[in-house]
């Protein structure tokens, strides 16, 4: 790979300009080339709108689309779509949706679907009057941005709340606007986006045209959602009575394996390098779900690992409670997902996943993503308090260090069979095929 060069314009260079300036770079163009082209979509048509989706686009990136059986949520039977590169996040999720298939399945709510974003602005002006001002400000803005919202409101949605909040440890002179809407079934990003920014030019207007206002006072800084949606909440449980257990681990009765499960939950819940980690278990999930519905799950991460923090200090999103013979295990987290607009039926696999969940609406969908969560979360911990995590993990892992290997189809046969009943590492793996190739 040649060194990069500082380059100009490169984003409007055609497509066969990119491709040979990025090709060229390598030390055999023709191969990177060739590369890079393989993984592009035999359909044009297809290829221009994946290509759409983002800046620079030279290829295409494919990971693992894989589906979960048997996920059982509100009585209804779910196929989950999930992409993801983790080997054991699947298998996973199925393991857990089949278990508790068995024992009711999981059971979801939407709290709430209230998101929120700021309009963040310095006023040098007289605050008690601004804020006494408030009421008549808000009339005006919400008028101002009426054009913007009547479509959204025609679908039950729009502006709810605004409230003016300024943050003495800031900097001088900061307020923000904190705005709360309804989106429906849209994530709503580019709908909150513009209407904050619709307020900047509101508010500017109203400081213009009204007496013993000056405009001067005002400064903008930024207009733009939150990813902390602390108010749109998904929260989903699933449990039975201890005894029923019995089976969830070898080797312990259903009462050992709950407390054991109980602690791992509860260590989570206080410590924060286990928290982080047992959140990320659940992340697994969600995020594989949301991936594959062509939801932006850099969001949902940021959000919900903000909430996961809301006391004051990082927790685990879900808990364990063990009440009068009743195991219950539930995550509570926020979702700010859509099911309109974005991706979802832009990307064709993204559209296909959708029909596959029955084209839910957007309270639907967190609740599947928030049990395809909770589903990984207790595998990763049934695992980690029984028969530990590497065991699954490797042997899930098993036919990638194979093909690091190069191994050859009767070698990772063999391979398979030798470790059905052995401990998988990478260096186990290298000895048995280096044993096979030098017998
Ligand atoms: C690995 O992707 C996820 C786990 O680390 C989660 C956990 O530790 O709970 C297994």
């Amino acid at each position: 790979m040649t060194q990069q060069q500082l380059l100009k314009g490169f984003s409007k260079f055609s497509p066969e300009e990119k491709m040979r300036y990025v090709s060229d770079r390598f030390d055999d163009p023709l191969l990177a080339k060739k590369i890079f082209e393989s993984f592009h979509h035999p359909d044009a048509a297809v290829q221009q709108r994946l290509s759409a989706f983002s800046e620079n686009t030279i290829s295409n990136f494919p990971l693992p689309y894989g589906v979960a059986p048997n996920f059982l949520i509100n009585g209804t039977m779910y196929l989950l779509p999930m992409v993801v590169e983790e080997s054991s996040v699947v298998a996973a999720a199925s393991a857990a949706a089949r278990f508790w298939a068995d024992r009711g399945g999981f059971r979801a709510r939407v709290i709430d679907t209230t998101k929120n974003g700021q309009l963040h602005f310095l006023y040098r002006g007289d605050a008690d009057q601004l804020t006494q001002a408030m009421p008549v400000i808000e009339r005006h803005l919400r008028e101002h941005a009426a054009p913007l919202t009547a479509n959204m409101e025609k679908r039950g949605g729009g502006i709810r709340e605004i409230t003016l909040k300024s943050q003495r440890h800031l900097p001088d002179h900061y307020f923000q606007l904190h705005v709360t809407f309804d989106t429906g079934d849209a994530m709503g990003a580019n709908f909150i986006n513009s209407c904050l920014e619709d307020f900047s030019e509101g508010l500017n207007r109203f400081l213009t045209n009204n007496e013993g206002f000056d405009p001067g006072d005002f400064e903008p800084l930024m207009a733009i959602l939150s990813n902390y949606n602390d108010e749109c909440l998904v929260e989903v449980s699933v449990s039975c009575p201890v005894n029923e257990l019995d089976d969830a681990a070898p080797g312990l009765t259903g009462q050992d394996f709950a407390r054991r499960f109980a602690l791992a939950s509860q260590i989570a819940e206080a410590d924060v390098h286990r928290a982080t980690t047992h959140n990320k278990g659940i992340m697994n999930g969600v995020d594989a779900v949301i991936l594959a519905t062509g939801n932006d799950y850099r969001a949902i991460e940021a959000g919900a690992h903000a909430f996961a923090a809301n006391s004051g200090a990082y927790r685990s999103l879900s808990r364990t409670q063990i009440n009068e013979g009743i195991f219950e295990f539930s995550l509570t987290m926020p979702m700010a997902l859509g099911t309109v607009g974005g991706l979802t039926s832009l990307h064709p696999l993204a559209a296909k996943s959708m029909e596959m969940l029955g084209n839910p609406d957007a309270g639907e969908l967190m609740m599947i993503a928030a049990a395809a969560g909770l589903a990984n979360n207790f595998s990763a911990v049934r695992s980690l308090t029984t028969i530990g995590i590497q065991a699954g993990h490797m042997r899930l892992h098993l036919p990638n260090i194979l093909t690091q290997l190069n191994a050859s189809k009767e070698e990772a046969r063999k391979a398979e069979i030798h470790f059905s009943n052995r401990k998988v590492s990478y260096q186990a793996v290298a000895a048995y095929v280096n044993q096979l190739r030098n017998p």
